[in-house]
């Protein structure tokens, strides 16, 4: 059985769509722990709910943030997690914490990078006209946002969108790759050769939102 342990800032949107995923596709693994470093986040209910311990390590209550680092880096060590699924963990990894868990760390990116990396990417995508935008899941590494891609999820940018309507569109593709880039992990599937991500046996690495039969995109948000 693997042990993943994901790390949470906030909704915890993409987590409930893990912990669904795990409870209806049965993974051969365990969710043995969530973190999550504010409080507050709507998150924990999600992990409560779902009946995952959590442990708070609130960086608000750290002197520095060196000293941050090292209990996040421990206490995630405690775990001896197979992998770290970074679930809207809105704070920059230390490179240690980055290091010691190479290749087992995997976040999702709210854009098709290596176009528009960083925050506010909905609004970036409006901004630059493009008519595709979409989610990225992708290895970690110590540069932020460029790690090898594991798969991408494209939504269409639709003529009037508002930053929260195509931010709605995309996390419906959130929902859907993310679940399965850690299934391919599970099931190691995951094959990183110098930089690249394969999935063998070979399989389609990116996604649609599903069509109806007349080829129109469904989407919740019109
Ligand atoms: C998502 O848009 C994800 O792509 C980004 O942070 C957001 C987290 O949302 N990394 P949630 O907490 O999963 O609802």
């Amino acid at each position: 059985m693997k042990k993943i342990v994901i790390l949470i800032s906030g909704r915890g949107l993409n987590l409930a769509a893990i912990l669904e995923a795990q409870h209806t596709r049965a993974w051969e693994a365990n969710i043995v722990h969530v973190i999550c470093n504010r409080p507050e986040a709507p998150g924990v209910a999600v992990a409560k709910k779902f009946r995952v311990p959590v442990t708070i390590i609130d960086h608000t209550s750290f002197s520095n943030r060196s000293l941050y680092d090292q209990a996040l880096l421990q206490k995630t060590r405690d775990f001896e997690p197979d992998l770290i699924v970074l679930a809207g963990y809105m704070r920059i990894l230390s490179k240690d914490f980055v290091h010691q868990f190479s290749e087992k760390l995997m976040n999702i990116h709210p854009s098709l990078l290596p176009s528009f990396p960083g925050l506010n990417t909905h609004r970036a995508a409006l901004k630059a006209g493009v008519k595709w935008h979409g989610a990225t899941v992708h290895f970690v590494t110590e540069d932020l946002d460029v790690g090898p891609i594991i798969a991408q999820g494209v939504v269409p940018v639709m003529e009037n969108d508002t930053e929260e309507a195509l931010a709605s569109r995309v996390l419906q593709i959130e929902h859907l790759i993310y679940p399965q880039a850690i299934e391919w992990f599970i099931r190691e599937q995951i094959i990183l050769e110098q930089g690249n991500v394969r999935v063998e046996p070979a399989q389609q690495q990116f996604f649609m939102l599903p069509t109806t039969p007349e080829g129109i995109i469904h989407s919740n948000d019109e």
